[in-house]
């Protein structure tokens, strides 16, 4: 089915000036681009963002690094968007992320993993509604 899912670039992934290589990267598997912006999030944008995991030991820390500087949020649209994007991004631990991949080729750092993307089309939706409201899209 066509999706549409979000990826975030992380604070470190903006630093890094990687906005435009993962920008296209995204575009040249064939996925379209239908929302981008360069935003400072709100901290309780973020909360809300990781909401899945508010009693996990890291909530707070990687609360505190989405909102460390500016990000980007892309909803990216196209066949079986979701799972796309997951594969081209790797494994969430950029030590486990396989060479080819967006983490295989530039992140290190659990943290620092450069991108989040919706893990599956329900979480994309609740997602997307957070980070581009009603008829911003
Ligand atoms: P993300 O896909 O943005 O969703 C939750 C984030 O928490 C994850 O990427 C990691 O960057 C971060 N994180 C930090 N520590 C851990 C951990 N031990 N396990 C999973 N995610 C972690």
């Amino acid at each position: 089915p066509i999706e549409t899912t979000l990826v975030l670039i992380k604070p470190g992934g903006v630093q890094r000036n990687l906005i435009g290589t993962i920008a296209q990267r995204i575009e040249q598997r064939g996925l379209t681009l239908s929302g981008l912006k360069l935003i400072k999030a709100e901290r309780a944008t973020a909360e809300e963002h990781y909401a899945e995991h508010r009693e996990r030991p890291f909530f707070g820390s990687v609360v505190d690094y989405l909102t460390s500087g500016p990000i980007v949020a892309m909803a990216v649209t196209g066949e079986n968007a979701t799972k796309a994007i997951r594969t081209m991004m790797g494994a969430t631990n950029p030590v486990d992320a396989a060479p080819g991949t967006i983490r295989g080729d530039f992140a290190l750092s659990i943290e620092d993993n450069l991108t989040h993307s919706s893990s599956d089309p329900e979480a994309a939706a609740r997602e997307l509604s957070l980070w581009f409201p009603e008829g911003t899209l």
